[in-house]
């Protein structure tokens, strides 16, 4: 069973159509185009397949780790369709090897960044996947309905296919178990308190500015605009209250700052800083799932810009609030959010990035990013990055929620 793994490893050049009819051959003769390393090792050294460490080392990591140098491109068009029959046979697109790595990570080692042909194709093969298992999902409750073999079947099919976890922990998973969750401020960060889980952070400090600016763009530009129309902004989650410190710097004084919260350590510290208090301040003390709703059924109010960073949510909930922002923002009006989607994988991160511009184009709504660098790393404390966002420290922080070299902002307005 190993002929598949070692044609993959591009032992011969130039890498021709040969290849291509091996890989159909074994392929269309029952080897699995998820075949492990792994599962090669166990089945050589009699074990059961359960014994393995939980690592999957595919054909396709067998194979981005193995891409000969300098190839022609003839050779680039055989491996590519050598991909294009890996995902035709089902080859999952975000499997973690051996040495922790997605497919993406060792196409980037082997000289094949994010632009490249090779690594869109694997972008390309994880949002039609990750597309695909919302449809399957969206489904099954209407499948429970139905006899319990058909569900087992659908389900089984798209197994290979699921996403890497955002997040993998309950209180950073779970709304309620969060809402219910003690929390405290460091100077220089908001923890969950037992489990030191970071919510959030100083060093997202240059996003947040960055994201105020995003949200006054329009209003602070319409001076000659209609004048009956009141200008409102609104952020949901407080937390540390950086973006809205920025707010309350850039807004003018016709502009009313909305706030939606619904942590009660967080609404009591928010109350011990006066913001409860201020000019122009209005807070939503609750989930922004029922304070939308009542500013939607009450009507009247409309959005410049509206800011969305909350914790333990998934892209399910933010689909939920797209529902929300068609309703509330103004025509021309700006929606962005703290793009943490996948922020702990690269590929993952990339597959996202394409899915929010698709469901948002959905919603009749263009989402342009900013590319902005985060900060090489340095020793010790946060390091300013180049002309870019801080490189953030994850000391005392139970678990990094960023690791990617650079932050794709978005700003997304009603094409
Ligand atoms: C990452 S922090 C926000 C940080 C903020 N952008 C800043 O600049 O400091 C997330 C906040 O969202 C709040 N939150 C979580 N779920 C929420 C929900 N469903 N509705 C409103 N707020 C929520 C949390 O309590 C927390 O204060």
């Amino acid at each position: 069973m190993s002929e598949l793994h070692d044609l993959l490893k591009f032992a011969e050049r130039p890498v021709g159509s040969g290849y291509l009819e091996k890989l159909r051959y074994y392929l269309s003769n029952g080897i699995p185009s998820t075949y492990t390393v792994e599962q090669l090792n166990n089945y050589l050294e009699g074990k059961e397949d359960d014994e393995c460490n939980g690592s999957n080392t595919t054909p396709l990591h067998v194979l981005a780790k193995h891409l000969p140098e300098n190839i022609n491109d003839e050779e680039e068009k055989v491996i590519l369709e050598m991909m294009n029959t890996l995902f035709e046979y089902g080859a999952g697109w975000n499997f973690i090897d051996a040495e922790d790595k997605t497919v993406g990570d060792h196409l980037i080692d082997r000289g094949y960044g994010i632009d490249s042909l090779f690594y869109r194709r694997l972008v390309e093969a994880g949002v039609s996947a990750e597309l695909l298992l919302r449809k399957v999902n969206e489904n099954i409750e209407f499948l429970e309905e139905q006899e319990d073999d058909e569900e087992e079947e659908v389900l089984e099919e798209v197994k290979p296919e699921q996403a890497v976890a955002v997040n993998s922990d309950a209180t950073a998973n779970e709304p309620e178990v969060f809402l219910s969750t003690e929390l405290e401020y460091r100077e220089n960060a908001l923890v969950t308190k037992d489990e030191q889980d970071g919510v959030m952070m100083d060093w997202e400090d240059e996003i947040m500015k960055m994201s105020a600016k995003s949200l006054l763009k329009t209003v602070n530009n319409s001076g000659d605009g209609d004048d009956n129309e009141s200008k409102n902004v609104l952020n949901i989650g407080f937390g540390m209250g950086i973006i809205d410190g920025y707010i309350e710097e850039y807004r003018d004084e016709d502009t009313k700052h909305y706030i939606c919260e619904a942590h009660p350590d967080v609404l009591a510290k928010m109350k011990e800083d006066g913001w409860f208090d201020k000019k122009g301040v209005v807070v939503l003390t609750g989930r922004w799932q029922d304070e939308l709703n009542k500013i939607i059924d009450e009507g009247g109010i409309y959005f410049d810009g509206i800011y969305y960073d909350t914790f333990s949510e998934g892209y399910e909930d933010m689909i939920e609030l797209y529902d929300n922002i068609v309703g509330l923002l103004k025509p021309d009006g700006i929606f962005s959010f703290f793009n943490g989607l996948g922020g702990d994988r690269q590929l993952c991160y990339e597959v996202y990035k394409e899915i929010v511009s698709i469901d948002m184009k959905n919603y009749g709504m263009r989402c342009e990013y900013r590319v902005v660098p985060v900060g090489i790393k340095s020793e010790g404390n946060g390091d300013k990055g180049k002309g870019g966002i801080e490189e953030p420290n994850w000391q005392d922080i139970k678990r990094s929620y960023y690791n990617i070299p650079y932050y794709y902002h978005p700003e997304i307005q009603f094409m």
